[in-house]
């Protein structure tokens, strides 16, 4: 991949002089031209992305693309998907997309078919119950046991495709906290769970201290001998696995090339193909293929994962917004801003270039959100009324998967009402034509006006999808996945590897071992003081 300081280039300086010209125009005004809905909207498969209420204009559009083109976005594309090792300071490829493609990466495709069958066989088994526990009872709860991108984008696509699971429940432990363990081991009979325990590296702290608890849980239970029909485990690290004592033929693999966050589509993805069958799983998967097609091959003027990201570089590098929010309207999508955390501030999260130098523009976006209509009775105040720009996206599909109308109806009534309040705001005078009814005091109307003005041109991105199925959950996070990619190559960094989580992990390893020492301790005055207090109750 080319190595170019965005800032650095014609459509960079050109897009900061723009900026001057634009910055100060209101949507209302770009909403005069009555093409605008039309211009700025891309239609593609069940997807309809507006972005016409965003703060640009035609020039914005063609320069943004200028931009694109400077940073050789089409040539990294290339090497994405041709397998080079773009992931660089780790020595890897970037392969995600291989997953979900049947014929061109020829190299993976032996491996990864083969992976898919053995998913494929092993969901099968564990649904139709012909795999059984150790006491000959069919399989009724799943236990996914991982952190991060090992239980991040499973949990989030289980949650999203609820209303296509079968009878298997299905749960996630993750975080170290043994409370957490506890509670989500309640009520399990281990007679009739399965616990897939899942780690690319398997060395994670987290992850194997709650499979061991988990593990000795399930011996005190059943011994040693069940283990066998009760435990599998995901991982490209197979020698730790055994020592940890799962034997080789529940050991489902995975690769180097492909990233922790971008590995739901691989054998981490196994607790969803048991949640909601193999060939929902598969439906993911094309549905992610679909948009790897679309990102490959569509001019990046009409290629949704290329003006997502270009737009957000625009609001990043050029208004100064530091964050963004993500609004999904349906219930369904409720962990997709926490998956879309780690996938984006993971990967994008770095200052320092190509090249090992500082950067000297901004990088990575923050990435919040929760489930609209709940989000308007939560933080929505702060998005109309205060002082930051936040762009944010708006997901919602046409169809409820359960067709109650009422609800939905309002429901999207919502979600528009929204976007527009956002982009229109309320003026002065028409607070005061609002008031004229009211009981108040010319004066209390007056002291009330400022506060119920909305100022409006507040940036949102539509996605308007016909229906939530598991091939447009697929291409909506291969969407995310590819805007991701587009903002690393933009900012001129490493967008796969996450070096940032390791001084962390480091020093958690120190401070366990001083919990147990009473040698002197090598620490700041503060961290010190914290240890002592914590080591006088345990
Ligand atoms: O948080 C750091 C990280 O390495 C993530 O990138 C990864 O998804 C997570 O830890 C879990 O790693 P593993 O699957 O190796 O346990």
């Amino acid at each position: 991949m080319k190595n170019i300081n965005p800032t650095t280039t014609n459509a960079w300086k050109s897009l900061k002089a723009h900026y001057q010209t634009i910055k100060d125009t209101h949507l209302k005004t770009l909403f005069k031209d009555q093409d605008r809905a039309s211009n700025f909207t891309i239609t593609w498969e069940d997807f309809l992305v507006d972005y016409s209420k965003h703060r640009i204009d035609a020039t914005t559009k063609e320069l943004l693309v200028d931009l694109a083109n400077e940073v050789d976005l089409k040539g990294a594309i290339n090497s994405y998907f041709g397998g080079e090792p773009i992931n660089a300071t780790e020595g890897r490829a970037v392969m995600h997309t291989a997953l979900r493609d049947e014929g061109e990466h020829a190299f993976a495709k032996a491996e990864v078919s083969k992976s898919k069958q053995a998913i494929k066989n092993f969901t099968h088994r564990v649904i139709s119950g012909e795999h059984k526990g150790a006491t000959g009872k069919n399989i009724t709860d799943v236990v996914n046991i991982g952190i991060g991108g090992s239980d991040l984008g499973p949990v989030m696509i289980v949650e999203a495709l609820q209303y296509y699971k079968n009878h298997l429940n299905t749960r996630f432990i993750s975080n170290v906290d043994g409370d957490h363990v506890m509670e989500s081991l309640k009520g399990l009979n281990p007679e009739t769970t399965l616990f897939v325990i899942v780690s690319k590296t398997f060395t994670t702290q987290e992850t194997l201290s709650n499979a061991t608890t988990v593990r000795k849980w399930f011996v005190e239970h059943l011994g040693e001998e069940a283990v066998a029909n009760h435990f599998v485990a995901v991982s490209t690290n197979l020698e730790a696995v055994q020592n940890f004592g799962i034997a080789s033929d529940n050991i489902f693999t995975m690769w180097n090339w492909v990233g922790g966050r971008f590995s739901l589509w691989s054998s981490v993805g196994l607790s969803i193909a048991l949640a909601v069958g193999y060939d929902n799983f598969e439906d993911m998967l094309s549905g992610a293929h679909a948009m790897d097609t679309h990102f490959k091959e569509i001019p990046f003027d009409q290629n949704i994962p290329v003006i997502t990201a270009l737009l957000s570089v625009w609001y990043n590098n050029f208004f100064g917004a530091e964050s963004e929010a993500v609004i999904p309207y349906t219930q369904y999508l409720h962990r997709l801003p926490a998956y879309l955390q780690q996938a984006i501030m993971e990967s994008n999260g770095k200052s320092v270039d190509r090249n090992g130098d500082q950067v000297n523009y901004q990088t990575g976006t923050i990435i919040w959100g929760e489930p609209g209509t709940n989000s308007q009775h939560a933080f929505f105040q702060l998005i109309h009324q205060g002082t930051k720009l936040i762009p944010a996206d708006f997901i919602g599909f046409k169809t409820a998967l359960h067709g109650n109308k009422d609800h939905q109806d309002k429901l999207m009534a919502n979600f528009f009402a929204q976007t527009e309040a956002l982009m229109n705001g309320k003026t002065a005078e028409e607070v005061e034509r609002e008031l004229e009814k009211s009981t108040l005091s010319r004066k209390q109307k007056e002291q009330l006006i400022p506060f119920k003005v909305f100022a409006g041109n507040k940036p949102t991105t539509t996605l308007l999808i016909d229906k939530l199925t598991p091939a447009s959950l697929g291409s909506l996070v291969a969407m995310y996945e590819h805007k991701i990619f587009v903002q690393g190559v933009v900012w001129n960094i490493f967008s796969y590897d996450q070096w940032g989580v390791e001084l962390g992990k480091q020093l958690a390893k120190k401070v366990l071992s001083d919990f147990n020492t009473t040698t002197a301790m090598d620490h700041d005055a503060s961290t010190s003081q914290l240890i002592l207090a914590y080591k006088s109750v345990n």
